[in-house]
Formats: structure tokens, sequence, C-alpha cells
């Protein structure tokens, strides 16, 4: 039997952030420190925590400071959390946080819901704290969403998400995601996006972030592949949403990118089954089952075939 050799693809776990930002439960912080624990011992390696807005907009993240304060944190992995401004930028670093990521948008009218600010605004205030960030060697991410619609301004052309990706990068993010904030585009959106923006930009630079509302989430993420993006965001479970796009259902979940990758053998390091098993610590603690597909097959015990190079 030959062993192939898989090609490393990055995957960011952003569920204990953008799977609880908006759930309709109230997850304690004693779950959430287990669930971020039980994703990395799954092998995650970078994972977004939580975020340090404003807790009277974003109630479920209000705990940020006591989850990284009982995080026990691994060597090796990186532990995100969203910062919006340099209010943020102090409660993250006085928390413990080394990591931190920036986010704007692509529409001038999600980015003045989400972060009441305009875009120019977002990237000034940004400038301020990625120096102050760079200046204490915090690794500072970017994020720009509505790269393909915005829920209240429609289609988003992808020489708008160039501008705005390429002014995060020239600030040090050392890699920008791009969120389809609210799961509408398709492969041909993707092929669209993706043409314009690596015509300029290297593919170790983006990562794409979608969101499952049509089903589109896993077909894009082979689309994307295809292109050449080797980094994705997902979220365990398929949990997700934005309290600002209500139309947004969860991420493309971990579990269902990972069975796409393991099959076309590509290698994240990180156990499927972990992954798993996290979900179903967590959904004991939630009101309604995890959306992933993958993740209720496994849970029921559908018959499963060897992927990859086994
Ligand atoms: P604002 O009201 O414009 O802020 O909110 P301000 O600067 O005018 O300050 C007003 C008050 O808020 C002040 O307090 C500040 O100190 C306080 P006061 O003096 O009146 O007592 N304040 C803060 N308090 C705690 N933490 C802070 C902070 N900043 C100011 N960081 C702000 C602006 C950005 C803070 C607010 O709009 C906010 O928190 N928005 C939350 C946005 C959010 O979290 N959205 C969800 C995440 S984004 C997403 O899900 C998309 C993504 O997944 C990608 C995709 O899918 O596309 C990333
Ligand atoms: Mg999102």
């Amino acid at each position: 039997m030959t062993t192939q050799k898989r090609s490393p693809v990055q995957l960011t776990e952003v569920g204990p952030r953008d799977g609880l930002q908006s759930d309709g439960a109230r997850v304690s912080t004693a779950v959430k420190i287990a669930y971020i624990e039980s994703l990395v011992e799954a092998g995650v390696r970078q994972i977004e925590c939580t975020s340090f807005v404003h807790p009277k907009w974003v109630p479920a993240m209000a705990d940020a400071e006591a989850v990284f304060a009982g995080l026990r944190k691994k060597e090796g992995v990186r532990y995100l959390a969203l910062v919006p401004n340099l209010r943020g930028y102090d409660r993250a670093r006085a928390a413990g946080c080394d990591a931190i990521a920036l986010f704007t948008a692509a529409s001038e009218a999600f980015a003045k819901k989400n972060i009441n600010m305009t875009i120019d605004e977002s990237l000034a205030t940004f400038a301020e704290v990625a120096e102050r960030a760079h200046a204490d060697g915090v690794a500072v991410r970017g994020y720009v969403s509505t790269v393909i619609a915005c829920p209240y301004s429609g289609r988003v052309e992808p020489e708008a998400v160039l501008t705005v990706v390429q002014r995060l990068l020239a600030m040090g993010c050392y890699e920008v995601s791009l969120g389809d904030t609210i799961g509408v585009g398709t492969p041909a959106d993707v092929r669209k996006l993706l043409r314009t923006l690596l015509a300029e930009i290297g593919s170790d630079k983006l990562v794409m972030h979608f969101h499952d509302t049509f089903g589109m989430g896993v077909v894009n993420v082979a689309q994307s592949l295809s292109l050449g993006i080797r980094k994705f965001d997902a979220s365990a479970g398929g949990l997700g949403g934005c309290p600002y796009a209500k139309s947004a259902t969860g991420n493309v979940p971990t579990e269902d990118v990972l069975y796409l990758l393991d099959s076309l053998g590509y290698s994240t390091g990180i156990s499927l089954d972990g992954i798993v098993k996290a979900g179903v610590g967590l959904a004991e603690h939630l009101s309604h089952p995890l959306p992933s597909r993958v993740h209720e097959a496994v849970v029921a015990g559908r018959v499963r075939i060897q992927h990859g190079d086994e």
C-alpha cells in the first residue's frame, strides 16, 4: 500500500466565538472553556475563543475576560479574540490575549451596523490597534465581512473587497479572513471573488469564512480549494451567525469540511471524531441540535468508509 503525501490545509475553529455569539442559549464560562479545550484536544491549532466587544451589543461574549482567565493554554496553539477598537485591545491584553482579529466589512451599511464605524473609520482605528499590537508582539489577523453580499445593501463587488483586504495586509495582518456573512454565495460567486483577489494577493494570505445559510458551505470550500486556497474557518457542529446579520445561519461545520478534506487527501492535523466529541459535550448545553450533517451521521453511527491515504 502506498502512502500519498498529504498537502496541508489550515482550519481555524471559530465555534466558541462565531458559534456562540448569537446562539439563544447562554452557555456558562466553564462550558465555553471546556469546549475550547476539547477542540484543541482534537488537534485545532488556531481558535477564536471570544470577542472583546461591547457587552451590551453582544451579551453572549460578556465573559471574555473570564474565558481567557480560565483557559489552560497549550503550547503551539493560537488563541484568538475579536477586537473592534483600542478599548477592546486594552481589555484583551489585560486578559492575557496575545492574538487578535480586527474586523470590518466590504459594505458600508454592514460596517456601520456591526461596529458603528464607516469602513475608513474602522481602518483608521485598526491602524492604531495594529501599531500597538506589533509593538507588543501580538499577532494580528484581519476579517472582511460581506465579501459577496450585504444584508442591507445587496451584492458586493470583488474590487471593494480587494481594497479592504489590501489595506488590512498593509497594516500587518498575517492573513485576512473573507466572510460570506449571510451565506448566500455560490461557487460562481466564489470564483469571481477569488479570481480578482488572487490576481493581486498570495493565497497564503487569504482565508475563506463561509456561512451555510443556503447549504453551499462545503461546495464553496471545494471551489476555493480548486482555486488554490488552503485556509478556511469553520465552526464545530455548524453553529454560528452574526447579531447584525439576522438572515445568517451557522458557519460551515468543521466536521463537514474535515470529511471533505480527508476524502481529498488534505491534512489538517485535526481529528474528525475529536471535533464530534467536542460538539457532543457542548450540545448538552444548547436548546437545539447541532446543524452539522456529518456530526449527526457520526453520532448516529452511520456507515463510514476510509478516506485519504489509508
Ligand atoms: P460604540 O457605541 O460606537 O462605541 O460601539 P463608542 O466608542 O462610541 O463607545 C461607547 C461606549 O462603549 C463607551 O462607554 C466605551 O467605553 C464603550 P461609556 O464611556 O459610554 O461608558 N466601549 C466598549 N466597552 C467594552 N468593550 C469595547 C468597547 N468599545 C467601546 N470594545 C463597538 C462600537 C465596536 C464597540 C460596538 O459597535 C460593538 O461592540 N459591536 C459588536 C460587533 C460584533 O461583535 N459583531 C459580531 C462579530 S462580527 C461577525 O460575526 C462577522 C464575522 O464572523 C465574519 C463574517 O461572518 O463575515 C467576524
Ligand atoms: Mg462569521
